[in-house]
């Protein structure tokens, strides 16, 4: 019979990119993308799926035969701190119903992210290893780390192929971010774009871990098609991009567009990126799957100007 791939969240910042990659690679007509959103700018099949429901989800699994999951749905660091505990109960239970429904409907592997995140004040900030103590201080956080360890758990006692990546911020010019503490670092771009000032939320030097979605996406895959022996690291894959500051990305900027000007007005997401790491290390990643990235701040800069420019001529 027919086998497919699902993905949830598909609408989101991530999600629109990835299915895309993801039809690219294994045909449209086998990715089947979900959301409790409207359906986003791919075309292709699309259910509307609300993960926290498991019949509907097993419903969905069993119309295409689904053998491959990645599951995206989440609430994100910064919406997530509104209300801690419904961001927990949303982002296990949404996990745990897509690891249980796995198990018991023969899906045979399950990709779920993790995040910078997980990390809290017990990290080394720079260059955080994999293997840190995770005591992270929000609800998101939270939920990532504990998802990543559900996640080892269902692979050592039920032999489910569960793998993960943790994500640092994702910038592309594709989508728009849903709520997370580095969507300054699109916003900044699209308001350059526009001719318009940019107040940034984060403080100048606050340097966070950062990543092209295209990156992002490539690693996705590339960690997915890994060999499963190759596979050591069953919690989930630091993968490092680049490091860089409010300050730097408008500098970079300001090379294409001298007159741009940024302001800062650190608000509420000031204190979550100061409890998250300023860089990444990515060994095992590197050493298991070969993880490269291949995307530093001048070449983001270009590719998202030279797009969101393409973007706004297309809207003038
Ligand atoms: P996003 O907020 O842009 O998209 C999330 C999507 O999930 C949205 O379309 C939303 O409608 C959907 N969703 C929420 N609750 C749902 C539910 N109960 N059922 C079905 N759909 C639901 O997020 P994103 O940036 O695309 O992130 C995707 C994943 O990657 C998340 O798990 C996130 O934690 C992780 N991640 C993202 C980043 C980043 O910088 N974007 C960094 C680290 C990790
Ligand atoms: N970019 C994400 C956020 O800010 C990190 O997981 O929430």
């Amino acid at each position: 019979m027919h086998q497919s791939i699902l993905i949830t969240g598909a609408n989101g910042q991530l999600g629109t990119v990835l299915t895309e990659s993801l039809q690219l690679k294994y045909g449209v007509e086998n990715v089947i993308a979900s959301d409790l959103r409207e359906k986003a700018s791919y075309t292709g099949i699309f259910e509307y799926l609300d993960v926290t429901d498991s019949d509907r989800l097993e419903e969905v699994i069993l119309k295409y035969n689904v053998k491959e999951i990645y599951h995206l749905a989440a609430i994100l660091s910064a919406n997530g701190e509104r209300n801690p505990l419904n961001t927990w109960e949303i982002n296990m239970r949404a996990l745990l119903n897509v690891l249980e429904a796995s198990r018991k409907n023969n899906v045979e592997k399950v990709f779920h992210p993790s995040s910078i995140a997980v990390f809290g004040e017990s990290a080394p900030p720079i260059n955080t290893p994999n293997n840190s103590l995770l005591d992270p201080l929000t609800s998101y956080g939270l939920s990532k780390a504990a998802g990543e360890n559900w996640g080892k758990y269902y692979f050592y006692k039920y032999g489910l192929d569960v793998r993960s990546l943790r994500y640092p911020g994702l910038i592309g010019y594709q989508s728009r971010p849903g709520g997370g503490t580095t969507d300054y670092a699109v916003e900044i771009y699209h308001k350059a774009v526009a001719g318009e000032s940019f107040t940034c939320f984060l403080d100048r030097e606050t340097t966070l871990p950062m990543m092209y979605i295209d990156d992002a996406v490539r690693a996705t895959l590339e960690l997915m098609e890994a060999p499963r022996e190759n596979i050591k690291v069953r919690t989930s894959y630091n993968i490092a991009g680049i490091s860089f500051s409010p300050a730097q990305v408008a500098a970079s900027i300001k090379e294409k567009y001298p007159d741009f000007e940024i302001e800062y007005a650190p608000d509420h997401r000031q204190e979550i990126a100061d409890q998250w790491p300023k860089s990444i290390q990515d060994l095992e990643a590197m050493r298991d799957w070969s993880w490269k990235p291949q995307f530093n701040l001048p070449k983001i800069t270009e590719v998202m100007i030279d797009n969101l420019e393409r973007e706004h001529e297309h809207f003038i």
